[in-house]
């Protein structure tokens, strides 16, 4: 494949460089989609990475601290409390993620925010702008950096400039809702080329440009008159590979006997980010309607429920987690009998190879967001399965994973007793059918993988 000059990725999650130290540490280490993916596919190709160092300080220095991790050389700089609250937890996560996934009524709008969002965005572009070289293709990603092109342009950066989304873009009358819609579009607009996970996304976009900054659609690229942009459709994946040797370990780690022992009862995993966006309740709620309603999976079926913790100190995410873990409560305290519980809850994080043991073990996956960019979880579930004897996966038709794994059994995760259904149609599905349906999503996983994604994206980027 073609390198056609030095990646400079900008995204404000970069890799921990530094291991965790104590098991507290470990099992609260921040998790993601985006680093995941963009790690497996930066590993390979190296190059630099720019972002948040994770931590904030009264005084951070200007100049980024650059650290090498194998191929990697990571730039990172700190943020002030001040930037940490009002950019990331307030703009980022409080105005732009409930936004961009549909969750209107969850909006905060603080003109405080958007202005250290726009701040933030410019020190970002200027630490960064220290550190490129002629010739470098610069690709920033997510909500977080929307301005970060448009601020490299006023600094006289004249290179190529990506952008890649990593959430849904809702339709043109949700994202209005933003008062600084047309601001953020016209950003975007600096642009060479902008991606999104499925074509859904690519034509809210192209209609909410249209909408808010007028100008024309040619062939997915938008016009205004003072400025054109492309807007590309680059469905992220996961590093097959890595999960399918993982998945085997396990294989074999089982079969010899030792510490790790197959259980008897089936499994169901579930495996997010805490976040409201995942339809966690909703999926607890069918998990305890099949309870009531089929009496003989009781003893016989556990949920092995992982909820990495994730923006613990915004609001609605510690809200979120009270009503998780009364719901786990409640099901286990009506249901559990001595030797047995029906949802074993893990709220910690942990690392992938530890992940792809347990999707390996697992029967059944539930993949049940109420919104999601893609979801690399069913992937990775997918990837970590064994050929003869595969589980099955249950997703949400709300997610963009969903726009080509039809193989899996598709459900409305707001509708329990439809997904209640699918689930014992997974739990009860023949061995042969099990196998077909894995073959085909295997497939794809296989092929468009996540180093797949970025060449794919690099290649239409570097030929804008
Ligand atoms: N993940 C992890 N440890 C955990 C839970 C999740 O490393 O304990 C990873 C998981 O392997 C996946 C990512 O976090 O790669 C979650 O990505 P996804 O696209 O499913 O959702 P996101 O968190 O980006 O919304
Ligand atoms: C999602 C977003 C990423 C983000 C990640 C973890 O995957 O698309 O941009 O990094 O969640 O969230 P955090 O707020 O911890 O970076």
């Amino acid at each position: 494949m073609s390198q056609p000059g030095r990646l400079v990725l900008a995204s404000n999650r970069v890799p921990t460089i530094t291991l965790p130290k104590t098991e507290d540490e470990r099992r609260s280490q921040s998790v993601g989609g985006l680093v995941s993916a963009v790690r497996a596919a930066m590993d390979k190709r190296g190059g630099l990475w720019f972002g948040w160092s994770g931590s904030s300080t009264a005084k951070p220095a200007e100049r980024p601290k650059i650290t090498n991790i194998g191929n990697l050389q990571l730039a990172t700089i700190d943020l002030t409390p001040e930037a940490l609250n009002l950019f990331y937890a307030i703009f980022s996560n409080r105005t732009l993620w409930p936004l961009l996934h549909s969750f209107p009524e969850r909006v905060v709008v603080r003109h405080d925010a958007f202005r250290a969002y726009q701040r933030v965005n410019k020190r970002y572009a200027e630490a960064l702008f220290s550190l490129l070289q002629e010739g470098d293709l610069v690709w920033a990603q997510d909500y977080h950096l929307i301005p970060l092109g448009a601020e490299l342009r006023k600094l006289g950066w004249k290179g190529k400039i990506g952008f890649f989304l990593h959430t849904p873009f809702p339709p043109a009358e949700v994202f209005g809702i933003l008062p600084w819609a047309k601001q953020l579009l016209e950003e975007l607009l600096q642009y060479d080329l902008v991606g999104v996970h499925i074509h859904r996304y690519a034509q809210d976009l192209l209609d909410s440009m249209a909408a808010e900054v007028g100008g024309k659609i040619t062939d997915n690229v938008f016009s205004s008159g003072k400025a054109s942009v492309r807007v590309g459709v680059y469905p992220i994946g996961t590093d097959a590979e890595a999960f399918k040797a993982w998945g085997e370990e396990a294989e074999i780690e089982l079969a010899k006997g030792g510490k790790r022992q197959p259980r008897k009862e089936k499994i169901i995993i579930a495996v997010d980010r805490l976040d409201y966006t995942k339809g966690i309740p909703e999926r607890l709620l069918t998990f305890e309607h099949m309870l009531e309603h089929r009496p003989s999976l009781r003893g016989n079926v556990t949920m092995l429920h992982i909820s990495a913790p994730s923006r613990a100190r915004v609001p609605e995410y510690a809200k979120e987690r009270e009503m998780v873990d009364q719901l786990v409560g409640r099901i286990n305290g009506r249901f559990s009998e001595k030797g047995w519980s029906p949802i074993e809850y893990h709220y910690r994080s942990y690392n992938q190879r530890e992940l792809a043991h347990f999707y390996r073990e697992a029967d059944v996956c539930l993949v049940t967001p109420l919104r999601d960019g893609m979801n690399l979880v069913a992937k990775e579930f997918v990837a970590s399965q064994s050929k003869e004897r595969p589980g099955v996966l249950v997703l949400s038709r709300f997610c963009g994973a969903a726009e080509t794994m039809k193989e899996a059994i598709i459900v409305n995760p707001h509708d329990i007793e439809g997904t209640a259904a699918a689930i014992h149609q997974a739990l009860t599905m023949t061995s042969k059918e099990r196998r077909e349906r894995w073959e085909a999503l295997y497939k794809d996983v296989r092929t468009n993988n996540a180093v797949a994604w970025s060449e794919s994206f690099l290649q239409d980027l570097a030929k804008r």
